[in-house]
């Protein structure tokens, strides 16, 4: 089991190249077996969430192949339609392979994902809308066994919530159906937007990704494709955070500026300045932070709820009091208590957190509980005086490639033993 140490506080300097959006490769992996033909997915970040969708990928029959950061998947061998509870365990966002293995193999069928680290994760609007789409669902024993007799059928889809997952299965679902999709209501995210992009280059008919209504006009077969993964904004926004707190000046590269925009205001109140290019941005944050009135998590392109986290630790060096509400997860604060025990000062009510800026952090040994809480305590740590030394690294492991060796490049005392 390895840990970080982190010996702070750390300055950082130089310039970071963001590796490619974790939630933009899965749903990409999983759109991929709807193919013919052979895809080639550059930029995919080396991952252990992308290492499981390999893992399913194989299971279902394709032939996979991963080089560095391209991975080639070949799915026209593929001939099971079941993912195993244990790979539905290792990541609970497996259930975006649902439309695309209904939609291929008529059948699919796997457990329920269940909870997991940001408390209940239903999914009923998926279901909801792949019935809809003529999808028969038994739900049986903690199974989900879906059948499509007559095939996957194009129909209009009001999501009730504009949920990423379910709008990326509807997609997916809808791309080689009978007829025409519209879901309105839909997801922004630019995930979604990358989703469609990939699905029309292998010669799918989406229009509208990225608005709030999405027309999928059903093709009889999809081609294989090359395609590069858009850069992970939330990993942009974790270094954003760490070169913030620790009053760095640092550029961030291989990013698409507009996806980070709904973070910057946050930055730029705590007075942190940008320089943003095409493709880069270069923040200057000032000696001590000034604090943020308040951050509201929200669908895109509102304040990101994985950004929640490494923004909040920013703030507990903050001159002042800021307010964070949690809009879209029950369970988004495991972090809070870690960094309590680095001395900052956070009191929750439910879905709010009132963050005290405090003057000082003391490193001390903190645990990870979920992928972005266990990123705040790496922003945190690289302020804090002394040694953090941080487990459950198996959480950061999910979505962040190399984050170690990425930030003793840019020079903090950081290691992995
Ligand atoms: C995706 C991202 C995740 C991000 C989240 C919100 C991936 C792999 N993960 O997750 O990092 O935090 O978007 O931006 O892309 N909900 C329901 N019923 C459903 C589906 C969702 O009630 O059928 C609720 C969820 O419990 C949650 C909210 O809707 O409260 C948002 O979920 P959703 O947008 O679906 O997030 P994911 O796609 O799971």
């Amino acid at each position: 089991m390895s840990e970080l140490f982190i010996q702070g506080p750390n300055k950082l300097s130089g310039e970071i190249c963001i590796h490619g959006a974790k939630n933009s490769t899965l749903p990409l992996m999983a759109a991929s077996l709807l193919c013919d033909n052979e895809c080639i997915l550059h930029n995919c970040p080396v991952l252990s969430d992308v290492d499981t969708s390999l893992k399913i990928l194989r299971y279902l029959g394709c032939r996979v192949q991963r080089l560095g950061n391209d991975v080639a998947i070949d799915p026209s061998s593929a001939d099971q339609c079941k993912i195993p509870d244990s790979l539905m365990r290792e990541m609970r966002s497996s259930i975006i392979f649902l439309g695309a293995i209904v939609s291929r193999m008529g059948k699919a069928e796997l457990s329920f994902p269940g909870g997991c680290e940001l408390g209940p994760r239903p999914i009923d609007l998926h279901l909801l809308a792949l019935r809809k789409m003529g999808v028969i669902i038994e739900e049986d024993h903690g199974c989900l066994k879906c059948s499509a007799p007559d095939g996957v059928k194009g129909t209009c889809i009001n999501l009730s919530f504009p949920s990423v997952g379910a709008t990326e299965n509807i997609m997916i679902a809808a791309s080689c159906a009978k007829g025409t999709t519209i879901i309105t209501n839909a997801a922004r995210e630019p995930e979604i937007w990358d989703l469609a992009d990939f699905l029309n280059s292998c010669g799918a008919k989406i229009y509208g990704a990225g608005e709030s209504t999405v027309v999928i006009e059903g093709v009889k077969s999809l081609s294989g494709c090359e395609h590069r993964v858009i850069p992970d904004r939330i990993a942009a926004s974790t270094f954003l955070a760490a070169a913030a707190i620790t009053g760095s000046t640092l550029t961030v590269s291989q990013i698409i500026p507009e996806h980070i925009a709904p973070v910057i205001p946050i930055l730029e109140e705590c007075g942190c300045h940008f320089d943003i290019s095409k493709s880069s941005m270069k923040i200057t944050a000032p000696k001590r932070l000034g604090r943020v009135k308040s951050v509201r998590t929200m669908p895109y392109p509102g304040f990101p709820t994985d950004a929640q986290a490494p923004v909040m630790a920013m703030t507990t060096l903050s001159d002042g009091t800021s307010v964070f509400i949690e809009t879209i997860f029950e369970s988004r604060y495991k972090h809070v208590g870690e960094l309590l025990r680095l001395g900052a000062n956070i009191k929750v009510e439910g879905r709010v957190a009132i963050v005290e800026g405090v003057s000082r952090l003391s490193g001390a040994p903190v645990e990870a509980a979920d992928l972005r809480g266990g990123a705040a305590l790496v922003v945190a740590g690289l302020a804090a005086q002394g040694v953090t030394q941080i487990s459950g690294l198996k959480h950061l492991d999910r979505g962040y490639e190399s984050l170690e060796k990425s930030l003793a490049s840019l020079g903090a005392d950081i290691k992995r033993i």
